[in-house]
């Protein structure tokens, strides 16, 4: 597998692979504006004919509390599913935290994750040492609770 950059060419089919893998789906002006503004934060990994079976978009804001600090945003990941358990999701996922950290002084980094999504659990706190920081209740359309999920650069202030 290849593991590159995402672009503004590689959207309507990383847009495709969100919908095949996950409920949350994002317009493309969202994808588009992600990509343009941080294109540094999001990664694809496409197979060798060049078919994209995995991805990460993420971006990076001030934080709410300091507006000195940053924090990377993980807005979406997947892979799909014959591609899975190969690695490529945590590949991704460090390649994304690297390549943040080497642009902006981040603090930590968050992402909302479904409670009962037993795989991007065990992926964010197992395989990457992700915290659970809180529980957004009802944080998704059809009424789910998320974890809201960190990773400390620096250790837990
Ligand atoms: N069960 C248990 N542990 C798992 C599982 C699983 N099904 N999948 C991954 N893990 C853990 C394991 O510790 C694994 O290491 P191991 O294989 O050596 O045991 C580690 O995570 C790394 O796994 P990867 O192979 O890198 O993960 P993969 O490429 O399979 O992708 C993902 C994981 C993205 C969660 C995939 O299952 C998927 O696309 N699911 C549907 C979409 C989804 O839920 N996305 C996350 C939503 S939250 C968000 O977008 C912010």
């Amino acid at each position: 597998f290849n593991i590159r950059r995402m672009e503004p060419k590689d959207l309507i089919d990383v847009q495709r692979c969100n919908q095949y893998n996950l409920p949350e789906n994002y317009p493309m002006v969202f994808w588009t504006y992600s990509v343009i503004t941080w294109p540094e934060a999001s990664f694809l990994a496409e197979d060798l004919g060049g078919k994209i079976v995995g991805y990460v978009l993420a971006s990076v804001e001030q934080a709410e509390e300091n507006d000195h600090l940053w924090v990377g945003h993980i807005n979406s990941l997947a892979v799909l599913r014959p591609y899975r358990r190969l690695g490529l999701a945590k590949r991704l996922m460090t390649l994304s935290k690297e390549s943040m950290m080497d642009t902006y002084p981040l603090q930590y980094i968050q992402l909302h994750v479904r409670i009962s999504n037993r795989a991007a659990l065990s992926l964010y706190r197992d395989a990457l040492g992700y915290t659970v920081h809180s529980v957004d209740y009802r944080y998704y359309a059809d009424g789910e609770d998320a974890f809201s999920m960190r990773l400390w650069i620096n250790g837990n202030p």
